[in-house]
């Protein structure tokens, strides 16, 4: 059977796309960010995962205004990555494991979460850059583990509450642990945290609550579902919504966790830009 190592989450700002590109890591405005991911790059190397789960969300991409899945699972042997518009080369496909995606699909759904099953999908900023920060050079890093994206709506009101997101996470681990195959699987959390990039509090950053945000999803999770979708708005930010993407890598990782390395620091771009690795029990 299938074994659930960690989940890390990072922002996944495309500036550091660029930054990546442009070798810029010990850059001064960029060091204090890049210092997040070597205990990262040692962690993945002990661990060699033979799956990635990358839970992220769609940027319009992928899926637009007149389409927008609550839930969305790729079931593609690739997954293509395009210009958005961001100055950013589009990366060459990302190997994926489509017999892994049918397998949570039918788990998923069976539990009665109704999802999207995509057989094609190309994935933007919020896949890529959390991939070539845990593996530089992905998709061609030496041991790419074959990836699934998940895709939860924050573009476009309603969008799940916290609570949901982190009974989907639990689902998805009941979905992963039976998979009958000897496999290691990794789950990634991409997004946040608190940022928001339109209207009159574009730039906003609330730390305080990222803190906050931080503390409890490690040990207590089920604190956080307390927070409304309205509140989430008006603490994280528009944008800083994506943290449900933390709460639903962190229902996959079970009750016991071990925090092994985490980063913060502000501001990268417009976002507060977080790093957190869990190791699971
Ligand atoms: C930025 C952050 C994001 O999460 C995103 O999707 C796009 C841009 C930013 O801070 O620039
Ligand atoms: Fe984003």
């Amino acid at each position: 059977m299938a074994r659930i190592l960690g989940g890390i989450t990072t922002s996944h700002i495309p500036a550091v796309g660029n930054a990546i590109q442009k070798g810029l890591h010990d850059d001064p405005y960029w060091k204090p960010f890049f210092d997040g991911y070597p205990k990262v790059h040692q962690w993945i190397q002990d661990n060699s995962p033979d799956y990635v789960i990358n839970i992220y969300n769609d940027h319009g991409l992928g899926f637009f205004l007149d389409r927008m899945p609550t839930f969305a699972i790729g079931a593609a042997h690739e997954y293509r990555n395009e210009d958005e518009g961001w100055g950013l080369p589009a990366l060459d496909p990302f190997p994926g494991a489509p017999e892994l995606s049918w397998h949570i699909i039918e788990s998923l759904v069976a539990d009665e979460f109704d999802i999207t099953s995509c057989q094609e999908l190309a994935v933007d900023h919020g896949f890529v850059v959390p991939m070539q920060l845990f593996w530089p050079g992905a998709p061609h890093h030496p041991h790419m583990p074959k990836a699934v994206p998940i895709s939860a709506n924050t573009v476009q009101h309603p969008i799940p509450t916290l609570n949901r997101a982190l009974n989907f996470g639990k689902a998805l681990r009941k979905a992963l642990l039976s998979f009958p195959e000897d496999a290691k699987i990794v789950v990634l959390g991409t997004g946040g945290l608190s940022h928001q990039l339109d209207g009159q509090r574009a730039g906003f950053i609330n730390k305080d609550f990222d803190q906050y945000c931080l503390e409890n999803i490690v040990h207590n999770p089920e604190e956080l579902t307390k927070i409304t979708r309205q509140e989430l708005v008006k603490q994280a930010g528009a944008q800083g919504t994506e943290f449900l993407m933390w709460m639903m890598m962190r229902g996959a990782l079970g009750d016991e966790v071990t925090e092994i390395t985490r980063n913060y620091h502000i501001p990268i771009s417009n976002t507060a830009a977080g790093t957190l690795l869990l190791e699971c029990a």
